[in-house]
């Protein structure tokens, strides 16, 4: 009687990176772990239909099999067994794979018939599915995820696998002060150790943080690489990192800093693939800003219509995300910038009140336009302190969320109490602790710029060696949008 074995399986790829493999009839020998050696006889090519190719296994038992179909549009091919030592007989499969709708998966379906001695059947029927196929699904998988498929020449130049340590540009500060510490210097990514992804990064996020850091305001060890968000390639991944694979495009956002670099390791859980529309400076601009905006709007602030939300700094990177995307819902937008440049910027990305002061004193202003703030969203933190206070209406929230202008002194409950406020000081991180919410919130900035809700902002770029300039530019309260540095 005829035996019929079907398996099938989900591989965390492309279509094409898996069919890539899968329609070389003699690249098992490159994946499969029970596939000693292969070659194709004759001087076919191995994607010929007809070509035969003749193989060994590890067991020592030696097989010839031809190729009957293959299809590139199906990616699906057909082959039976010619020759083996093995008691296979009549032996055809057909591996079949289509695409999971993610676009980012390929659903993998591998079945044959074949006949056997009598009393066999069952050996013979375990032995093609476990050993033959559940093997094989683990084993492309390994072999996508070291990149093997990557190291055929011609393929994805640029997003080789390096199982070693690479040469690495980076900005490093040996001690606390000016944007003069920022200094490039020459080192090394060593390989991704288990749940890290090594990314070779082609523009990174500069953030008021890196600022605080290299100030040591932020205190941390020395000597300090600061940035905290990139976009850029997988270079390989280690062991125990499923979702990512050597070559996709990815960009990342963590809490520990080092993003000033051009090639680093970092937790799988912090990485998200980008989609083809997000370009990777737009990503870099935008990630740890945008899923700032979405937190501190849908979170924090619950902004509805007609909530009254006073953005300090409104052309800045946060500024302008809040400005846009709090207008969309309604929002009564102020904000505070301090040149009519900046003015003018702030109005087209939704601040429908702009205030302009360089020495902060905006409450009066506030008061007058609305009757008082019902949020405030401050990162300008000490110098604008006093001046909150008077800007917010009863009962209104202040989130003090930065410092430019200086640590803030402490607050005592007391200075809340005459109009009933509340006061939060949050950070992003506690915002996007997994990767589910970090994709989560990434994908709302993702939407948002492509239904126009966000308009992209001005992003400034520098390259990395010339971070120095870059963080001296925002320190001096002269940008606009967003700053990237480019390795
Ligand atoms: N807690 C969080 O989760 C979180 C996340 C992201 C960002 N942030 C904070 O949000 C704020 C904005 O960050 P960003 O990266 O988008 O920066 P940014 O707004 O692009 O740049 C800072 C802006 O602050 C204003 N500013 C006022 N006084 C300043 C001073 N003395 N020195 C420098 N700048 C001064 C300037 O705008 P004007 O000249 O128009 O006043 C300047 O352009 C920062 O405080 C940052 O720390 C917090």
């Amino acid at each position: 009687m005829l035996q019929k074995v079907v398996r099938s399986t989900i591989i965390d790829a492309p279509i094409e990176r898996v069919w890539a493999v899968l329609r070389d009839f003699n690249s098992h020998d490159q994946w499969h772990d029970t596939v000693e050696s292969s070659r194709i006889e004759g001087s076919e090519r191995s994607d010929q239909v007809g070509c035969v190719r003749s193989f060994t296994l590890r067991d020592g038992n030696r097989i010839r099999e031809q190729l009957l179909t293959l299809s590139d549009t199906e990616h699906k091919s057909t082959y039976c067994i010619v020759e083996a030592t093995l008691p296979l007989q009549r032996y055809v499969a057909t591996v079949t794979l289509k695409p999971v709708t993610d676009g980012q998966r390929t659903f993998w379906h591998w079945e044959s018939t074949f006949s056997t001695p009598p009393g066999r059947e069952r050996e013979l029927r375990e032995m093609v599915a476990q050993g033959v196929y559940e093997t094989g699904f683990e084993n492309l998988r390994r072999h996508l995820r070291q990149g093997g498929d990557l190291q055929a020449p011609g393929r994805a130049a640029g997003a080789m696998p390096a199982a070693l340590a690479v040469p690495t540009r980076r900005v490093a500060v040996e001690r606390y002060g000016g944007p003069e510490e920022l200094r490039p210097q020459d080192g090394e990514a060593a390989a991704p150790r288990a749940g890290e992804v090594r990314i070779r990064q082609r523009a990174i996020g500069v953030n008021f943080i890196d600022v605080y850091l290299r100030r040591g305001w932020i205190p941390s060890a020395l000597p300090l690489v600061p940035g905290m968000e990139a976009a850029g390639s997988v270079l390989d991944v280690g062991p125990q990192v499923s979702g990512l694979l050597p070559g996709d495009r990815v960009a990342y956002l963590g809490p520990v800093p080092g993003a000033y670099c051009d090639v680093r390791c970092v937790p799988a859980e912090w990485v998200l693939r980008l989609p083809a529309a997000i370009e990777d400076e737009v990503a870099a601009a935008l990630l740890l800003k945008g899923v700032t905006a979405d937190y501190l709007l849908r979170d924090l602030a619950r902004v509805q219509r007609g909530t009254r939300i006073l953005v300090h700094a409104a052309a800045g990177g946060v500024g302008l995300l809040v400005c846009a995307w709090a207008r969309r819902l309604g929002a009564v937008v102020l904000g505070t910038v301090s040149s009519e440049e900046k003015a003018r910027v702030a109005r087209e990305h939704g601040c429908e009140h702009v205030i302009v002061t360089r020495d902060y004193r905006f409450a009066d202003a506030v008061q007058r336009a609305c009757g008082g703030a019902d949020v405030v969203i401050d990162g300008l933190g000490d110098a604008a302190r006093d001046e909150n206070l008077a800007a917010l209406a009863r009962r209104g929230h202040w989130i003090s969320l930065g410092q430019a202008s200086g640590p803030l002194a402490p607050l005592p409950a007391d200075a809340l109490v005459a109009k009933s406020l509340s006061f939060s000081r949050p950070v992003v991180f506690d915002y996007v602790a997994t990767n589910e919410q970090l994709a989560e919130r990434a994908q709302r900035v993702w939407s948002a710029l492509s239904d126009g809700t966000l308009k992209p902002p001005p992003i400034e770029r520098h390259s990395l060696n010339a971070a120095a300039q870059a963080h001296a530019r925002l320190e001096s309260r002269a940008t606009i949008g967003a700053l990237v540095l480019l390795p």
